[in-house]
C-alpha cells in the first residue's frame, strides 16, 4: 500500500508515530515558511504541516502543489498546539509534520470546488461526475446505498432467500413502459429486450422450486423521465412460494424498518405501516401514492352543494360526478392574485376552474365569488363537514372523478409545501392494498392491467371476470412513502387457464399469447406453486433515506432527463461496419441526426 493510514484515522494515541498518507489536496494555505495542506481521502481529512526547517525539498514542492493534486506524505503525527484543534473533523486533535512529499499526480483546476457544498449546475456535475463523486454529498449518499443493500442481503440471507442473477439479454417483460431493444447479430432482424423487471424469470424460479428468491436487479424502461424515474434503475426483486399477501407485507415491513434504522439519515414517522385500501386512499388523497406526513384530506361535499343554486355543482352532481374540497388552514386571507395563482395550478392539472370560499378570521363571514349561491344552512353544513374554522380557505373542485382527484391532489401537495407541512425529516410509509385488477375504462375494447398481467384477481372476484371485469379487485399491493411509490407487488396467477383468460381480456390473441408468453403458460402446466412477490425500488428508497429530492443523487452514474450520459456522451452514433454486422439500416431524416 502507498499509505499506512487513511486520512480519517489518526488520533491522539498515534502521536509520535511515523505514518504515510496518500490522497487529494483538499486545500492548501501558504503561511510563509509553513504550508498547511488538508489532505483528503474517502475516509476523511488530515492536516499536514510542511515546514521549510523540517524538509526544504518537501516545502519547495508544497509551494507548487494545487487543489486536487494527488500526493503522498510521510511524516510524524503530532498533537496540535493548544487552541488549534479542529472540532469539525475526526482527526482535529492531531496534524502530520511532513518529512517527505511525493506528487503522485498533478491535477487541472477542477470545474467546481470539491470541498464546498455550493450549488453547481447539474449538467456540469454530470459531465464531470467523477469529480462530483469526490464531494461529500455523493460519498455520503453512496455509502447509505451500500449500507442499505448490505442490510437487505444479510436480512434475506438469514431468512433463507437465495440471490439468483437473471439475464439482461432477454425477451420483453412488459411492465407498462417501452422496451429497450438489442439487435441480434446472429439472428438477422431479431431483437432481445432488456428486462423492464425480472418478473417472468422470478416466477419461473418459483416453478423451479426455489421458494425464496431475491436479486438486486437492474431494470430498463424507456419511458419519460422524472425526478423519481431513470431509464435504468435498481429493484430489490423478490418472490416467494406458498405465501399469502400478509406474509409478504409483514416481511417487507420488518425489512424496511430494519433498513431505515440501519442506514437512514431520516427516521421513521412510525413503525407500524398503515394498510389502506386503494378506494379509500384515492377518495381521501386523490392519488394512490398519498403523502401521509400531513392531513388536508379531500372531503366529498356533493351531498351539500348538489342542491345549491350554483349551476356547475348542481349539474355535475346530477350527472353523477363529485364535488370535493380541501380545507387549508390559515389561508383565508389569500389575495386575488394568490387565488388566481392557485386556479392556474388547478387548470394545469386539468380543471376547468377552481372555486373557493374563505372564512373571515374574526367575523367568520364566508367570502368568495360563489358564496352567494349557498344558503346559510348549506354554508354551515360545509364548514362542519370540512372542519373549517375562522381564517381557513376552502378549495373546491367539481368535474369527473379522475379530474377532481388529480386537481385536489396537486393542490393538496402545493398547499402542504407552502405551509411547510412536508417535514423532510420523517418517513411516513403505508401499504396500499385492494387495487382494481384493471385500470378504469377500456382502450380499443380491452382492459389494461393496473399492475401487470401476472397479478392474480381476488379469488372471490374470479366470477366477475365474465360479468363485470372492471369491478374485479386484485391481489396487488404497493408500498408508498412521503408521496412516492417505493414498492409494488402482488400474489400471482399460477394456473394456465386463468392466465390465458387475463391475457384475453388485455387483448392478446391466442397466437400473440403463445408467441410472447408460451414459455410462462407452459411452465404453469408443470406444477407451478402458488406464489407472490414484490419489488422495492432501491433508488427511491435510498433517496428518501438520504433526504434527497432526486434519485440521480443516489446513483453513481445517472442519466439526464433526456436519457443521456453527459460524461461519456451516450447514446452515440456507431460506425457503419457495426450497423452492417447487425443488419441495421438507419432511416433517420437529416434534421433528426445528432450534430
Ligand atoms: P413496478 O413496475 O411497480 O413493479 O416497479 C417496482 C418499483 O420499482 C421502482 N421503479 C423505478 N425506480 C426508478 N426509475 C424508474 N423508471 C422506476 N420504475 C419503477 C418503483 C416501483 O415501486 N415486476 C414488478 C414487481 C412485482 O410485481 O414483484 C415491478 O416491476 O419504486
Ligand atoms: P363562473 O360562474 O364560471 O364565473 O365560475 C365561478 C367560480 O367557480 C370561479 O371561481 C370558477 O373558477 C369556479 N368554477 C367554475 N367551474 C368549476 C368547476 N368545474 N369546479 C370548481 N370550480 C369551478
Amino acid at each position: 500500500m502507498l499509505k499506512t493510514h487513511s486520512c480519517g484515522e489518526l488520533r491522539l494515541e498515534n502521536v509520535g508515530e511515523t505514518v504515510t498518507l496518500a490522497g487529494w489536496v483538499n486545500r492548501r494555505r501558504d503561511m510563509g515558511g509553513v504550508v498547511f495542506i488538508d489532505l483528503r481521502d474517502r475516509d476523511g481529512k488530515t492536516q499536514v504541516v510542511v515546514n521549510a526547517g523540517r524538509t526544504a525539498e518537501g516545502f519547495a514542492l508544497a509551494e507548487q502543489i494545487r487543489s486536487e493534486y494527488v500526493i503522498q506524505v510521510t511524516g510524524e503525527v503530532s498533537q496540535r498546539p493548544s487552541g488549534q484543534e479542529n472540532e469539525n473533523i475526526a482527526t482535529g486533535d492531531i496534524e502530520v509534520l511532513a518529512d517527505e512529499i511525493v506528487v503522485l499526480n498533478p491535477a487541472k483546476n477542477p470545474p467546481f470546488l470539491i470541498d464546498r457544498d455550493e450549488v453547481v449546475d447539474e449538467s456540469l456535475r454530470l459531465k464531470y461526475r467523477y469529480l462530483d463523486l469526490r464531494r461529500e454529498r455523493l460519498q455520503r449518499n453512496l455509502s447509505i446505498r451500500h449500507k442499505a443493500i448490505k442490510f437487505i442481503r444479510d436480512f434475506l440471507d438469514k431468512r433463507g432467500f437465495l440471490e439468483v442473477e437473471t439475464p439482461i439479454l432477454f425477451k420483453s417483460t412488459p411492465e407498462g413502459a417501452r422496451d429497450y431493444l438489442v439487435p441480434s447479430r446472429v439472428h438477422p432482424g431479431q431483437f432481445y429486450a432488456l428486462p423492464q423487471s425480472p418478473q417472468q424469470l422470478k416466477q419461473l424460479l418459483m416453478v423451479a422450486g426455489y421458494e425464496r428468491y431475491f436479486q438486486i436487479a437492474r431494470c430498463f424502461r424507456d419511458e419519460d423521465l422524472r425526478a423519481d424515474r431513470q431509464p435504468e434503475f435498481t429493484q430489490l426483486d423478490m418472490e416467494m412460494s406458498f405465501v399469502e399477501r400478509d406474509d409478504i407485507l409483514n416481511l417487507i415491513e420488518e425489512l424496511m424498518v430494519g433498513m431505515v434504522k440501519h442506514a437512514s439519515l431520516v427516521p421513521l414517522a412510525y413503525e407500524e405501516f398503515p394498510r389502506l385500501s386503494y378506494g379509500d386512499v384515492v377518495n381521501r388523497y386523490g392519488t394512490d401514492r398519498p403523502d401521509l406526513r400531513f392531513g388536508l384530506e379531500l372531503v366529498d361535499i356533493s351531498d351539500i352543494v348538489g342542491s345549491s343554486s350554483f349551476r356547475v355543482f348542481a349539474e355535475n352532481v346530477a350527472a353523477g360526478n363529485p364535488v370535493k374540497a380541501i380545507c387549508v388552514p390559515g389561508c383565508g386571507d389569500y389575495s386575488r392574485k394568490q387565488l388566481t395563482e392557485l386556479e392556474d395550478i388547478a387548470k394545469d392539472a386539468g380543471a376547468k376552474g377552481l372555486a373557493w370560499l374563505a372564512i373571515h378570521p374574526e367575523t367568520e363571514e364566508v367570502r368568495g365569488p360563489i358564496a352567494k349561491f349557498f344558503t346559510v344552512e348549506q354554508l354551515i353544513a360545509l364548514t362542519e363537514k370540512l372542519e373549517a374554522g375562522p381564517g381557513d380557505l376552502l378549495l373546491i373542485s367539481s368535474d369527473t372523478k379522475s379530474v377532481v382527484h388529480e386537481v385536489l391532489h396537486t393542490l393538496r401537495t402545493e398547499m402542504a409545501n407552502r405551509l411547510g407541512l412536508t417535514n423532510t425529516n420523517t418517513l411516513a410509509f403505508a401499504w396500499v392494498i385492494d387495487f382494481p385488477l384493471f385500470e378504469e375504462g377500456m382502450e380499443d375494447g380491452h382492459y389494461a392491467p393496473s399492475h401487470h398481467m401476472f397479478t392474480a384477481p381476488k379469488r372471490a372476484h374470479i366470477p366477475l371476470l365474465d360479468s363485470d371485469p372492471g369491478k374485479v379487485l386484485s391481489e396487488q399491493y404497493d408500498l408508498v412513502c412521503n408521496g412516492f411509490e417505493v414498492a409494488g407487488g402482488s400474489i400471482r396467477i399460477h394456473e394456465r387457464p386463468l392466465q390465458r383468460k387475463i391475457m384475453e381480456l388485455i387483448g392478446f390473441s391466442w397466437e400473440e399469447a403463445e408467441d410472447q408468453f408460451g414459455h410462462m403458460l407452459e411452465a404453469f402446466e408443470y406444477g407451478a406453486p402458488p406464489h407472490g412477490g414484490i419489488a422495492p425500488g432501491v433508488d427511491r428508497l435510498v433517496a428518501l433515506m438520504a433526504g434527497e429530492p432526486n434519485i440521480r443523487e443516489v446513483m453513481a452514474f445517472p442519466k439526464t432527463a433526456q436519457a443521456t450520459d453527459l460524461m461519456a456522451s451516450a447514446p452515440s452514433p456507431v460506425v457503419q461496419r457495426q450497423l452492417d454486422e447487425l443488419h441495421i439500416a438507419l432511416a433517420i431524416k437529416e434534421k433528426e441526426k445528432k450534430a
